[in-house]
């Protein structure tokens, strides 16, 4: 083979490779592991997909959603096998992985019992319990065939270390900016693109989850102002790779941060950490140097530069 042959075999070989492993990568594996594992398995899928009314953790929710409401099913109808952002395919592979947060090494199951207190916006679970394994079990089955791969940049899988990183800090230059204009903006691509799944008010509509704001007996629906999404860059990122659902990575990046403005602007609960732990004597332990975290939706605002009010209100 000459030199110039063997370039391009070799480049077409990449190529096939690299798809093969990304048909691979966004799927559940075809089976359930035999025996008690697989028990343990299907507990976490019910759990993911049950979470605030399943018996074993609903006492640890405080709104109205599911881990599925934010890592999407794939094809193959499996919660956190969707492409985009926030899919778990790969992600008991990188555990244990620094996390900047809680400023130590967190395992699986932190990373997962964290989400709890906040897009769930609930209180932590205890490590080692049946569903914290169950889940994370789930979760694990999910990265069968995965090559480990520790992650020095944070606790995502490789998959989303590719795509979420980097959409955070491109979202974070174009939010800086924002005015009223862009949350008026916001306002009617909400109507437009939005409000036929989550509600006018954000409430949320059959199955489709809410986005923020009360119900009727004055609870809170969505995820507080601690959790990922509640940051404006962080979901920018998330909501331009997943939706409108299914249809990722349609929308200008400038709608999507003038929408995001506009969402997270509503009202949402506000995040105190030590509020949100069991007390000491049933928490067990802990895995974080950090022991003092608050947000609200003004603070979350203040930390890219923009003052809520004036957004809001244009004065
Ligand atoms: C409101 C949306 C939302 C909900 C609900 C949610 N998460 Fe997440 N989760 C995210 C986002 C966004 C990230 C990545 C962003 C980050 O690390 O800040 C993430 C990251 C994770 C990760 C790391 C995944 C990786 O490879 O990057 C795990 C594990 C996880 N969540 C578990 C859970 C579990 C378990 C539940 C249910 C108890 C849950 N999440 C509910 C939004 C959510
Ligand atoms: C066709 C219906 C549909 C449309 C349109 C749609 N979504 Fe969603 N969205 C969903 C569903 C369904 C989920 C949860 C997935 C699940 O439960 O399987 C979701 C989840 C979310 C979540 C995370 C969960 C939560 O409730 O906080 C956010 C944030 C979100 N959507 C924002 C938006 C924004 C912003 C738009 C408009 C640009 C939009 N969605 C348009 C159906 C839709």
């Amino acid at each position: 083979m000459n030199k110039k042959k063997l370039v391009v075999t070799t480049a077409l070989i990449t190529l096939l490779s690299s798809f093969a492993y990304a048909a691979q990568e966004m799927a559940a594996p075809k089976t359930y592991p035999k025996g008690e594992i697989g028990k343990i398995v299907k507990l976490g899928e019910d759990i993911v997909n049950n979470t605030d009314t399943h018996p074993l953790t609903k006492d640890f929710v405080g709104n109205k959603l599911q881990c599925k409401s934010c890592h999407l099913k794939g094809a193959d109808g499996k919660v956190g096998t969707g492409k985009g952002i926030s899919s778990w395919i790969g992600t008991a592979a990188t555990f244990p992985a620094w996390s900047k947060r809680e400023k130590t090494v967190q395992t699986l199951q932190d990373r997962s019992n964290n989400c709890f207190m906040r897009s769930m916006n609930g209180k932590r679970p205890i490590i080692d319990t049946e569903a914290s394994i169950a889940i994370a079990a789930y979760i694990t089955w999910l990265s069968e065939g995965s090559k480990i791969k520790m992650n020095a940049k944070g606790p995502w899988s490789e998959h989303n270390t590719k795509l979420y990183p980097k959409a955070v800090k491109h979202f974070k230059k174009i939010q800086k900016n924002a005015t009223h204009e862009n949350y008026l903006a916001g306002k009617e691509i909400y109507k437009n693109q939005c409000a036929s799944c989550h509600g006018v008010n954000g409430e949320g509509l059959a199955t489709f989850p809410p986005l923020w704001g009360k119900d009727a007996n004055g609870n809170w629906l969505s995820y507080n102002t601690g959790a990922g999404m509640s940051k404006l860059d962080k979901a920018a990122a998330w909501v331009k790779s997943n939706m409108p659902l299914g249809q990722g990575n349609s929308m200008s990046d400038q709608d999507v941060a003038d929408v995001v403005l506009y969402m997270n602007a509503q009202e949402r609960d506000s995040f105190d950490l030590k509020k949100r732990l069991l007390p000491k004597e049933e928490m067990g332990y802990y895995n974080s140097k950090v022991f003092e975290e608050k947000h609200t939706v003004e603070s979350n605002f203040k930390a890219l530069g923009l003052d809520l009010n004036k957004i809001k209100n244009g004065k």
